[in-house]
């Protein structure tokens, strides 16, 4: 979610919410509430052209341009989970939690992303790390695409391209006929707004297309297709004997209004809409949202395109797409302050433009190591509280929370942030009767953070990326979390409901 927040326009103005020393709820936790951990196959596993691993997207980005990461290092060796995969599991059964979530490096299993060539050893790796788990009764929630496609299946044009839904749903029966028995959660797609804007509309991410008016608006149809038709073939194929849930994970900052103004509102609205309820709309309710339909394509027609920048869904499509959920996997991290601007006259197709809006910070939300994410505990709250009116999902799973700082061992801020997030999500449950179901916490290990190389941390366990163990020590924040696991309680002492 590392948005390139410098590049939009900053203002900033007075507090909206009070942050600091919050009240943390003395309340348990249900007992049914599954805590855990995440990781993805490219931050943490290396070994990325051991035993017949085909080259993915990243592996190309990096190896051809290793300037794109703040220190020029890649994710040939990461955390080396390739090998260090049984430690990794020791660490999680000592953490205490029931939940696992991990990504499946597709080039691994298919090393051209096509099913017509499957390698053993990338399948062993797989199913000797779910076997451990299950050893150690740890219920692995598994994602099928955390942003590293095969590297052929790019030059056929990657996500532009709509027969690369037709690979993945051939990538997805191979999972689920391989894994499945002991998967009981999936989620198909990570953030397909970050593969889109980051990888198709800046060059932040692989593989670093500038298609930002037009094929982010592709690349979104296409994984959201992708996704449906995971979705269609685990439900009919798989699903009666295997008894598992499957969705996708969705991410956006809660985007609060940055006056009362009635223009402001409606921009924080329409913030949501560009860039959740894009990908939300189509899955929990049928078709793009009315606001990205009504000025895309007037904006279009001023640019004198015939047709509107954001692909149609025909009604086929409409109803594939709709309703491919069992649970609402949630990415949350941050908060943000949109205001409202007049519309720039029209100059180039561009997706900034097309959403409009100001979007700042709280100088009173305590700042992380990295420009996007502040400290905003109340964002959960609310944001759980919109998805469950909005899209009512039956069931809410945060897939990420985390906090990135450059601190090797004590790291009391991202104490901070763990309790008091989880603190408002506790709210959401207990309060609001939201049905939030479990949480896994973002990250495991000290991994390798996108363009911010090994220079950002964002784990609970501390990872020496400079030693060739990729030794793992305990972090400060690490031993918190797993307190709170055991106890279910995020404070001292904690009193069941009155
Ligand atoms: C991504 C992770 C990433 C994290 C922190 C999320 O958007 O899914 O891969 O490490 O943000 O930037």
């Amino acid at each position: 979610m590392n948005l390139p927040l410098k590049t939009l326009i900053l203002f900033f103005t007075g507090c909206c919410c009070v942050v600091g020393e919050e009240n943390i709820t003395n309340r348990y936790f249900p007992e049914t509430f599954q805590f855990g951990l995440a990781s993805a196959a490219y931050q943490v596993e290396g070994g990325w052209n051991e035993d017949g691993k085909g080259e993915n997207i990243w592996d190309r980005f990096l190896h051809e341009q290793p300037n794109r990461t703040t220190d020029g290092k890649n994710g040939d060796v990461a955390c080396d989970s390739y090998h260090k995969w049984k430690e990794d599991v020791e660490l999680l059964k000592e953490f205490g939690v029931s939940v696992y979530r991990f990504s499946i490096s597709w080039a691994r299993i298919l090393p051209d992303g096509s099913a017509n060539r499957i390698n053993q050893p990338g399948v062993d790796y797989y199913l000797n790390l779910l076997k451990e788990l299950k050893a150690n009764n740890i219920e692995p929630l598994v994602t099928l695409y955390h942003w590293d496609l095969p590297q052929h299946l790019s030059e056929l044009g990657g996500w532009l391209n709509p027969q690369i839904a037709d690979y993945f749903g051939e990538y997805a029966r191979v999972a689920f006929s391989l894994f499945g028995d002991y998967v009981k959660r999936w989620a198909t797609v990570n953030e397909p707004k970050s593969t889109c804007l980051l990888g198709y509309g800046n060059t932040m991410d692989a593989p670093g297309l500038v298609l930002i008016g037009d094929g982010i608006y592709q690349c979104a149809k296409i994984q959201l297709l992708a996704h449906a038709k995971a979705y269609h073939i685990y439900d009919k194929e798989f699903r009666p004997t295997q008894k598992g849930k499957i969705s996708l994970v969705l991410d956006t900052p809660w985007n609060e209004p940055i006056s009362d103004s009635a223009n402001d509102k409606e921009a924080a609205e329409r913030e949501m809409q560009f860039g959740f309820g894009w990908f939300a709309n189509p899955v929990y309710l049928g078709d793009w949202p009315d606001v990205m339909k009504e000025r895309i394509n007037n904006r279009s027609s001023q640019e004198g395109i015939g047709f509107s920048r954001l692909p149609e869904l025909s009604q086929e499509e409409i109803d594939y797409i709709n309703g491919t959920f069992d649970y609402f996997g949630l990415n949350i991290y941050t908060a943000l302050l949109v205001g409202y601007i007049p519309d720039d006259d029209i100059s180039v197709p561009n997706y900034w433009l097309d959403k409009g809006n100001t979007l700042s910070s709280d100088p009173s939300w305590p700042a992380s190591s990295t420009d996007w994410l502040h400290y905003a505990p109340f964002a959960m709250r609310k944001l759980v509280n919109y998805i469950n009116d909005l899209y009512k999902p039956g069931e809410i799973f945060i897939t990420e929370n985390g906090w990135c700082d450059e601190e090797l061992i004590e790291d009391p801020d991202r104490i901070r942030y763990h309790k008091g997030y989880l603190s408002s999500l506790l709210d959401a449950i207990l309060i609001d009767k939201v049905n939030v179901v479990g949480y896994t916490a973002w990250s495991l290990l000290d991994n390798f953070e996108w363009t911010s190389g090994y220079t950002q941390r964002l784990g609970l366990i501390y990872v020496d990326h400079d030693s060739p163990n990729r030794t793992r020590t305990w972090k400060s924040s690490g031993l918190y979390y797993k307190k709170v696991v055991e106890t279910r309680c995020l404070v001292d002492t904690c009193i069941d409901e009155i």
